[in-house]
């Protein structure tokens, strides 16, 4: 039997270069995609998939994702009195049970190898799964479900795939595939942002994955690699071999939140699919020239 996965990181510590100055003073994880945040959307798709702990590896500016778990009573208290049921009940709806949510902080961005690994002993010996919340999936269920239920048969690691433009490897980690059944990918090799001409493929990792506890004690030995960051694809490539490691093609749609381009296609993609906004979405679109 496979150890279930109960815990998730969420690295919420890097430094968002790329969406300043919005995310000068706040963090990226909390931009919202039409009316939610980031970060809501990935601790939803994990309570969706079963899991009970939720880890947030934080930096600086951690204060506002703490509130927004957390009730606002002066809001709450308003809402009540002016009869705003419907309002009061969207200020409560990321509440979760008392406890769920832990935080740890990451002192410095040394990269998302160092960033799970300051969540070691909070993750305490337990498979877990990881997921980048800029990495914004819809997929019903949600990606993180379609992982779990991969991971309760095939057990060991596993990543998720998607399948890109050659001339876009640079900008994933790209596995070297073994045996395919179905949407499932033996992993031979992983490479962090490989040049086009030398990528193994075209299967690209996007922010979803399942660890095995052993990744925390390579990560303690890991040094900076790739943009002198820590990487967490040097450390995943030193479990292939040694534990199963399986990519699944998640089915369903990902938009990169942290560039300015995916974050508009996913605020695009979900107004067009919310019966109050599609028609005036679709109409501000067809005006552009
Ligand atoms: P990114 O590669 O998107 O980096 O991190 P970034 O710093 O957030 O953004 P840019 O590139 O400067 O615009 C992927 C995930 O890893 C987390 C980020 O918060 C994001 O969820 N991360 C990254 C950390 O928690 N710590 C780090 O040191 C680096």
């Amino acid at each position: 039997m496979n150890r279930p996965i109960k815990k998730i990181v969420l690295p919420v510590a890097g430094l968002g270069t790329r969406f300043l100055p919005a995310t000068k003073a706040i963090p990226k994880e909390m931009l919202p995609v039409l009316d939610k945040p980031l970060i809501q959307y990935a601790v939803e798709e994990a309570v969706e998939a079963g899991i009970e702990e939720i880890i947030l590896v934080t930096g600086r500016n951690k204060q506002v994702m703490e509130d927004h778990f957390d009730h606002a009573y002066e809001l709450e208290n308003i809402l009540q009195e002016k009869g705003k049921g419907a309002a009061f009940d969207v200020a409560r709806s990321m509440l979760q049970e008392e406890g769920r949510i832990v935080y740890v902080r990451q002192m410095r961005p040394l990269g998302l190898g160092h960033a799970i690994w300051c969540a070691r002993h909070l993750v305490n010996g337990h498979p877990f799964a990881v997921a980048l919340p800029d990495d914004l999936i819809k997929g019903k269920p949600g990606a993180l479900k379609q992982m779990v239920n991969s991971y309760n048969e095939l057990g060991g690691n596993m990543v998720a795939t998607m399948d890109v433009a050659r001339e876009d490897t640079s900008k994933y980690g790209v596995i070297t595939p073994g045996s395919r059944d179905g949407k499932r990918i033996e992993v031979k090799g992983l490479v962090e942002k490989p040049h086009p001409a030398d990528a193994p493929s075209t299967s690209a990792v996007v922010g979803r994955y399942i660890l095995q506890p052993e990744v925390m004690d390579i990560l303690s030995d890991t040094k900076a690699g790739a943009g002198g960051e820590i990487q967490l694809t040097d450390a995943m490539a030193k479990l292939i071999g040694k534990q199963p490691f399986h990519a699944l093609e998640f089915e369903g749609r990902r938009f990169d939140c942290g560039s300015k381009l995916g974050w508009l296609q996913a605020n695009l993609a979900m107004a067009a699919e919310d019966p109050h906004m599609a028609a005036g979405v679709k109409a501000m679109i067809s005006s552009f020239k």
